[in-house]
């Protein structure tokens, strides 16, 4: 069998976790792009235990982070020649922020998370992915979206900073970046063995305790009742694995999937050339 390395970030819960369970069981190299170390370490063992391979591997990255983004693709570049799939799974969404928060480097947390992080990371392991038999890069979005039909990206103030800042808002902008990106990426390497695809994440249940500090009871309250109409991250994760592993998508590249492994569309206006080209000239100038 071909070993592949797989890289999952913010895989110490929800889907990512499962993602990388799978990928693992299948005998393949699993890396954990976590941020905190204690609950890395936690769902690195627990990984290991369920996916009975112990060729799992925790790395500590915040993807909110320039810096961080640059010293993990550092530290993996010393340890590794090439890359088979990197999946942009972490992202920012805290559903009971209120106000516009800004990481340290003085970027808007969710559009420096959710789309800035994921472009600036493939960047960097661009070379590594080359050395694949077939790179492949997937990114994720969300079903909620297609609430969104008419959604544009705010070119001219993408992080929220002079419009009135919503977390819902600024998290299916940032969805649909990641979208665009990947068409775009596609389009990039449509001449190398790298593909790009994009997952549409249906409603999966959350691990409440992990927002409800921040969450009134209206919310906590709407939230369980939302967990009632989602699928477990277990099932989420089959698509994760068939995107990242099956041999059907050799080559296929800018494409959406849903979680029945379906290739679906995405807006109308994702698709448009110069509105990529405007999303990918804006997203560049913020990586230093
Ligand atoms: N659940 C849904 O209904 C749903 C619907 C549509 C799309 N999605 C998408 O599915 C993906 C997985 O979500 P999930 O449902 O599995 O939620 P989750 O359990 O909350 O997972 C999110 C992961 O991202 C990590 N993360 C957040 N900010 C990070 C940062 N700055 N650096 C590194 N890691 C960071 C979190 O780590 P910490 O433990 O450190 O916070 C966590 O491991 C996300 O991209 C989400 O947008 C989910």
């Amino acid at each position: 069998m071909d070993k592949k390395i797989c890289i999952i970030t913010g895989s110490n819960s929800g889907i990512g976790k499962e993602a990388a369970i799978k990928i693992a069981e299948n005998g393949h190299q699993v890396i954990m792009a976590c941020r905190n170390l204690e609950r890395g370490k936690i769902a690195l063992e627990d990984v290991k235990q369920k996916s009975k391979n112990s060729n799992v591997k925790l790395m500590i990255v915040d993807m909110s982070l320039q810096s961080s983004i640059r010293s993990f693709a550092e530290t993996f570049l010393s340890e590794y020649k090439k890359l088979d799939i990197l999946i942009h799974n972490a992202a920012h969404f805290d559903i009971g922020q209120k106000k516009i928060v800004f990481t340290d480097e003085g970027i808007e947390c969710v559009w420096s998370t959710n789309h800035l992080g994921p472009v600036l990371l493939t960047e960097l392991l661009l070379e590594p992915l080359k050395k694949s038999s077939q790179g492949r890069i997937i990114t994720v979005s969300s079903k909620g979206l297609a609430l969104y039909p008419f959604l544009k990206i705010n070119i001219s103030d993408p992080e929220f900073k002079y419009s009135r800042f919503n977390v819902q808002r600024a998290y299916y902008h940032s969805k649909l970046a990641q979208v665009m990106y990947t068409y775009w990426m596609a389009e990039r390497l449509k001449n190398t063995k790298i593909t790009a695809n994009s997952i549409r994440v249906t409603n999966v249940q959350i691990d409440i305790k992990r927002y409800s500090a921040n969450l009134s009871r209206l919310l906590l309250a709407l939230y369980s009742l939302k967990s009632r109409f989602s699928i477990s991250p277990d099932k989420m994760a089959e698509t994760y694995q068939y995107l990242a592993l099956s041999d059907k998508l050799d080559g296929v590249s800018g494409k959406y999937f849903d979680s029945s492994d379906k290739i679906v569309k995405s807006s109308k206006y994702s698709y448009q050339r110069q509105n990529i080209e405007n999303l990918m000239k804006v997203t560049m100038s913020y990586l230093k």
